[in-house]
């Protein structure tokens, strides 16, 4: 048999991606947004293809299998089901489904299409793979865990919400599915909507806003969530329209989403007015009402959660967990699990949302179809693409750099200047290395901070970020240091936990401590990321703070891509310095004035 080239594919659906892996493991991965720019598109990915390909130096024709994250065939029995008890929605999301599928298949077609390769050079052989066994197998063959026991979750994926699965070796036995309309994606979607939260993706905005509230609607969220071991999740329909709706405008709302974000339509329904009042208008000031809402859907959200995996651990009869899907991103559901003892080891999967079963499809199809050995454990997330020192020459040579100075540095002044910035509450651009997978900055496509500088949240908000003032920002930690500053043991390099911040450390991480004394945070180990641990080191050396803030480097935008995206970033917000390569940018005092007035004029 030849040596496979896999590439695996989430196409045609929100946050679209390309993998490419071989035998010896993952080579290459990335979102199509972060190319195309446009948040969460549900396109094929042809730039993300192309960039895997030049990554690895390969072309179209060399890859030998085609791993399609979906599977029109799965789940028949529970489709029809629904079909035959609501004709008229079912048929409607029929059609849009058989539409998508149908875009996909066409997938091999569309490379050659796109690629500019003639049709009869892809030779590949497609595969399908249902999605959520696409998120089983994410999480499964990168953990490097032998035996695990697995869990997905999100809204629906080939008409599943959630899947329990026991995993050993190459093999994954599914124990439970479930099925629309019960899943725990959409009464989080919902209730996020209804606090006015509709586009695509901001549920984590109001798991930062739970932190505000009180839980005064315990009561009435039992009656809208919960686990049943044989039926599985129990989603109250008298308080949802998921799957009730007229689905006509379904298929439009689809070709709409393939241009980037969406607002998607109200999931609620007249009952749940009833009991929690009027939705909250987008741009309105927040109501106690709607913080408590916050706190009790999350809540919620979380005994559901434990409960289900509690169960899920006990039907597949191992203890180390892994997890994926969109669900699997509520860093605070997760925090509380595993500071319950319920699991063992937890890995969660970079990108747990959908973008991420692209690189289950091309794993499922690695080590289940063509039955090859498990490759090695992933415990970093860099495998997006890297700038040549060259490239951000010629980058930052372009810079219309009235006003910036720009210099050439080696590693250890790059280490230095910017500790010496970070030291003094400047804001520092960090665009080194490859970038990361998943929706997470991990310390290569980051904005970095002083953790406890004086107001430097609302500083940082002010300056760049311009978001909502509940959301928190994120710490960083010296993996060796993480039980000294926070309440939890296991490792987080994906930055999908949330622990509570130590009480000693609650004023010196006062920019990440969030108001329930929390921080979501990520751990870097040397091995994991060198100049980053090296520059949080020296950071520590100086401060004797083992933590620095990290958010995206983006501004209202997918997170940038390439060194001139950076550089214009830098220019355009009120950043102080930039380390991109091993260059060294900083703004003049006039410069920075001018990024100030044009940052109030916004405001
Ligand atoms: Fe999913």
């Amino acid at each position: 048999m030849p040596s496979p080239l896999i590439l695996g594919l989430n196409s045609t659906h929100p946050d679209s991606s390309a993998v490419l892996m071989n035998e010896k493991g993952i080579i290459a991965a990335i979102a199509e947004e972060r190319i195309n720019r446009k948040k969460h598109c549900a396109v094929f990915p042809a730039l993300a293809i192309a960039e895997v390909l030049r990554i690895a130096g390969a072309s179209a024709s060399d890859i030998t299998d085609l791993a399609l994250a979906r599977d029109p065939t799965a789940n028949a029995g529970a489709k029809l089901a629904f079909i035959a008890k609501n004709p008229r929605v079912g048929l409607a999301m029929a059609k849009l489904r058989f539409g998508m599928h149908r875009e996909a298949a066409r997938s091999a077609e569309q490379m050659s299409d796109e690629l500019g390769v003639s049709a009869s050079m892809v030779k590949a052989t497609t595969h399908h793979v249902e999605h959520h066994l696409a998120h089983v197998a994410s999480a499964f063959f990168w953990s490097g865990f032998e035996k695990a026991t697995a869990v997905t979750v999100d809204g629906a994926g080939d008409f599943c919400t959630v899947m329990i699965a026991r995993c050993e070796g190459n093999k994954v036995e599914v124990l439970q599915r479930c099925h629309p309309p019960h899943s725990m994606g959409v009464y989080y979607s919902a209730i996020s909507g209804f606090l006015g939260f509709l586009r695509y993706g901001e549920e984590y905005k109001v798991m930062g806003l739970s932190a505000y509230g009180e839980d005064r609607y315990a009561e009435q969220m039992k009656d809208l969530l919960s686990w049943d071991s044989k039926k599985g999740v129990q989603l109250n329909p008298e308080y949802f329209l998921y799957l009730q709706q007229p689905g006509e405008d379904a298929y439009e709302r689809h070709e709409v989403m393939k241009e980037g974000e969406i607002t998607m339509p109200p999931m609620w329904s007249k009952r749940f007015e009833e009991v929690f009042g009027k939705p909250r208008e987008r741009g309105s000031e927040y109501t106690q009402r709607d913080r408590d809402l916050a706190c009790s859907l999350q809540r919620r959200f979380e005994k559901v959660y434990v409960e289900m995996i509690t169960d899920a651990i006990a039907k597949a009869g191992h203890k180390d967990l892994v997890m994926a899907g969109g669900c699997a991103l509520n860093g605070v559901a997760n925090g509380i699990l595993v500071n319950s003892g319920v699991c063992d080891r937890f890995y969660c999967h970079p990108a747990a949302g959908d973008d991420g079963t692209a690189s289950g499809a091309a794993l499922h199809t690695l080590h289940c179809k063509l039955g090859l050995a498990r490759t090695p454990a992933v415990n970093h997330a860099y495998w997006g693409t890297g700038w040549s020192d060259s490239d951000v020459a010629r980058a930052v040579d372009a810079t219309s750099n009235n006003g910036i100075t720009i210099k050439r540095v080696a590693r250890e002044q790059l280490i230095s200047t910017a500790v010496e910035s970070l030291t003094n509450g400047k804001i520092v651009g960090w665009f080194q290395g490859r970038e990361e997978w998943g929706p997470r900055a991990l310390g290569n496509r980051s904005i970095l901070c002083h953790p406890g500088w004086p107001d430097m949240k609302a500083i940082l908000n002010a300056r760049i970020k311009n978001r909502e003032p509940f959301r928190p920002f994120a710490p960083t930690v010296l993996t060796e240091k993480l039980s000294e500053c926070f309440e939890g043991k296991h490792d987080v390099p994906f930055m999908n936990i949330v622990y509570k911040t130590r009480p000693a450390w609650r004023e010196k991480l006062s920019a990440t401590n969030h108001e329930d004394n929390t921080g979501r945070v990520q751990t870097v180990s040397r091995s994991q990321n060198e100049l980053y641990h090296d520059l949080i080191s020296a950071f520590s050396k100086k401060t004797g703070t083992p933590v620095l803030l990290n958010t995206s480097f983006n501004e209202n935008e997918p997170i940038v891509h390439t060194p001139e995206q950076a550089i214009a970033c830098f220019a355009r917000t009120k950043m102080d310095c930039l380390g991109v390569g091993p260059f060294w940018l900083e703004k003049s005092a006039e410069l920075a004035s001018k990024a100030e007035q044009i940052y109030q004029s916004k405001a």
